[in-house]
């Protein structure tokens, strides 16, 4: 999120508008936690993971009391418009504060999950891929190594892109996903014909919002109908929500932020930047969480064909 933070503070201070940083998010909307950021407040922080404002889930942005609150605040600022960086909660938040106090919003798509309508990425979906390929890797050599049957849960919430898009990387044997249930059978058979065509290893990426249940749960469901490996289990967990982010990622995070603030000067209001085709795009905020974003049908085609 610190490329999207920079380009936004660079784009305000170029246009000759001066920029207010809120920390903790809606949190920091509500208790006035605000710093003046100008053209050198953001040096040097492309590189780095996380955010310097930081974040927060906010339960009292979710009381009228709290958005008003937060809206005197912006007022006593002298704030006339607001961006928000993160996911389908933050946009949900963002969407009802313009409806009720008819302040214009921005939303910059900041979520690992990549799972927000109206962009093809977003911000911390490709490092998360990154960490997520990586250590998979580490992964396989000790797989190879003792002959054994892996399964990898990644992050995603109830989305599955990280999971498909980190399988076909790491030429996984097979991938749940939450959009495409497989029954515990039907990746038996994938694993018994992996077995028959003398595989040596093999990783099953699972996303965590699986019907299945985490891959614990796999792997004991697993397990029951299963014997040709010895089977082990690793779940990646919030190292995919760190580390400092990949060139797609501070390329697009920096393209989303410029685009962010020309929009809001173009008059654009409740909308979401996002780049679709590589072309820069503005969806409607409730489109964004009330839209599914799916993962690519060619993508799990392919990674049916390649994991035979
Ligand atoms: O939405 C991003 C995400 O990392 C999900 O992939 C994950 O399920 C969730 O956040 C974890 O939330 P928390 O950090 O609050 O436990």
């Amino acid at each position: 999120m610190n490329a999207a933070i920079r380009a936004v503070v660079r784009a305000c201070v170029y246009n000759n508008i001066k920029c207010t940083g809120i920390y903790r998010g809606f949190d920091g909307l509500i208790d006035g936690d605000f710093k003046h950021f100008e053209v050198r407040s953001v040096s040097k922080i492309i590189a780095l993971g996380g955010t310097v404002l930081k974040s927060a889930r906010s339960k009292g942005f979710m009381t009228k009391e709290g958005r008003q609150k937060a809206f005197d605040n912006l007022q006593k600022e002298g704030v006339d418009a607001l961006i928000t960086i993160g996911g389908n909660g933050t946009f949900t938040g963002a969407h009802i504060f313009q409806e009720e106090f008819g302040m214009p919003v921005m939303g910059i798509p900041g979520t690992i999950d990549n799972d927000l309508y109206g962009s093809d990425y977003t911000i911390g979906y490709d490092t998360a891929c990154n960490t997520v390929i990586e250590a998979v890797d580490k992964i396989r050599d000790t797989a190879n190594s003792h002959n054994r049957l892996f399964f990898v849960e990644v992050m995603g919430r109830d989305a599955g892109f990280i999971a498909l898009s980190a399988g076909i990387a790491t030429g996984a044997i097979a991938i749940m996903l939450p959009e495409k249930e497989m029954s515990i059978d039907e990746l038996v058979s994938i694993l018994d014909r992996g077995a028959e065509s003398a595989k040596t290893s093999s990783i099953v990426i699972v996303a965590e919002g699986v019907a299945n249940g985490g891959a614990y749960e796999v792997a004991k469901k697993v397990n029951e109908k299963y014997s040709h490996f010895e089977t082990k289990v690793t779940v990646l967990g919030h190292i995919q929500r760190g580390g400092s982010p990949s060139h797609l990622d501070r390329v697009l995070a920096s393209r989303m932020g410029v685009a962010a603030v020309e929009g809001l000067l173009q008059g654009k209001n409740d909308v979401m930047i996002g780049i679709v085709n590589d072309m820069e795009t503005f969806t409607p905020l409730k489109e964004t969480f009330t839209r599914k974003a799916v993962p690519n049908e060619a993508e799990i085609r392919i990674a049916k064909i390649l994991s035979i």
